[in-house]
């Protein structure tokens, strides 16, 4: 038991080291990330904002440990001012990722539904519809077409207001704010954007108590009709899903600027469009999705660790990107294997906080790649490869734009 009690008693605690927010070119592993892996598995860090330090586990059977473990605890992360990646922190109630069990269970529920295979199998047809036009156009207007802004974008953002229930007539709008608090803008446009949608989702919420329908506003409507959750809770809930779309642009736009960028890779999805699955889901774990680690987690009690100890109040960070590169689980770790197998890889996280649109967000990656390969059958990137531009200041990695011809 590797959390057992060291008989010798703690060691000295590792230093702390500074983990600044780097603007990283291309799909390149953060430098930082691979020394603190060498240091040990379990390091401490200081990152841009917030006070203080925090663990940093990144074994992947550490990484496993935490985040199923109930001693390390989300909610109380939101009592405090942890070191943290982003600049402003102002978490919810409601939102799923602070919340620990019994809440988790009880958020979840009353929209588990409409994530679920099934769902997204009914899904799927009017995914592809969307996905259709959004090609059809880039087609019609003839190259050279930038992909991020004509499919990566409006195609997840078009998706999730279809499971989410977002009536046509509102969607203009809905996709408005989403681009403008996922943009680098400014804090202050995307904080006025944030009151403007969260604003529409109360009034969504409210007027669906009594519908039929199994969109997620409704099934939230119903919800706080019952009693189930607090109408606050809803709204809550509701904005993460409602802008989690963004996940698949950035990462779908990392993983075709890897096809194009990698001919072997690209020939091997053509010539075996039967076995694509397992080379997306290789892809899934190389990515490096986001900058840095996401949210933190708080020990609510002393924990050994390797024969470290964890104190009570501490915060941990563990990293899904580094344990998806330990050699004891993947050989070869850096290598993108397409006929790797088995892959366990935690690019959706793992645990109660297990990523809600993973299914959602598979979906997605396949009906993309397979659409996008079979329309444009020599798809290449109109610019040389290292005139691609990246996000800057951000949380999640990727293109800024993908200028293609085909
Ligand atoms: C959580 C990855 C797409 C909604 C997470 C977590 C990861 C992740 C690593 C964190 C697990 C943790 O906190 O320990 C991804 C990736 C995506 C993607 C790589 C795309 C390729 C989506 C989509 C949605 C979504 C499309 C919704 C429409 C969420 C939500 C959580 C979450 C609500 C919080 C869950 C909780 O704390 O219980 N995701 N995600 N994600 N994701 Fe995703």
């Amino acid at each position: 038991d590797p959390m057992a009690p060291s008989p010798a008693g703690p060691p000295a605690p590792p230093p702390v080291r500074d983990w600044p927010a780097l603007d990283l070119e291309g799909t390149a592993f953060d430098p930082v990330l691979a020394e603190l892996m060498r240091e040990g598995p379990l390091t401490r860090v200081r990152l841009p904002h917030g006070e203080g330090w925090a663990w940093l586990a990144t074994r992947y059977d550490d990484v496993k440990l935490i985040t199923n473990d109930p001693r390390f605890s989300r909610a109380e992360v939101t009592r405090r001012q942890v070191t943290r990646m982003a600049p402003n922190f102002a978490p919810r109630p409601g939102s799923l990722a602070w919340a620990d069990q019994p809440d988790h269970n009880r958020l979840r529920k009353p929209i588990a539904g409409a994530f679920t295979v099934s769902a997204m199998k009914r899904l799927r047809p009017r995914a592809q519809e969307i996905l259709d036009e959004l090609v059809d156009g880039v087609l019609r207007d003839g190259p050279p077409a930038d992909l991020v802004e004509r499919v990566l974008e409006p195609f997840p953002i078009g998706v999730v207001c279809e499971v989410m229930g977002v009536p046509a007539a509102d969607r203009a709008r809905v996709r408005a704010w989403t681009r403008e608090i996922i943009s680098t803008n400014g804090a202050e446009a995307a904080g006025r954007a944030k009151e403007g949608l969260y604003g529409w989702i109360t009034a969504t919420v409210r007027a669906r108590a009594d519908r039929a329908g199994e969109d997620v506003y409704t099934l939230l409507g119903r919800a706080v009709a019952r009693g189930e959750i607090a109408e606050e809770e809803a709204v809550g809930l509701a904005g993460p899903l409602q802008i989690g779309g963004e996940a698949v642009t950035h990462n779908c736009g990392q993983m075709l600027y890897l096809l194009l960028t990698r001919p072997e890779l690209m020939a091997r999805m053509r010539r075996r469009p039967e076995a694509r699955g397992p080379v997306l889901e290789e892809l899934l774990r190389w990515i490096p999705h986001r900058s840095s680690v996401g949210l933190a987690r708080i020990a609510l009690e002393d924990v050994d660790l390797h024969g470290v100890r964890i104190a009570a109040g501490e915060a941990v960070y563990v990293s899904y990107l580094a344990a998806n590169r330990d050699a004891d689980l993947f050989p070869d770790p850096d290598a993108i294997d397409p006929d790797r197998d088995p892959n366990p890889h935690l690019a959706f996280g793992n645990g109660p906080h297990y990523c809600t649109g993973a299914v959602l967000a598979r979906l997605q990656t396949e009906l993309l790649i397979d659409t996008l390969l079979a329309r444009m059958p020599h798809l290449a990137l109109a610019v040389p490869a290292d005139r691609v531009r990246w996000r800057r200041r951000t949380m999640i990695r990727g293109p800024q734009s993908l200028p293609v011809t085909w």
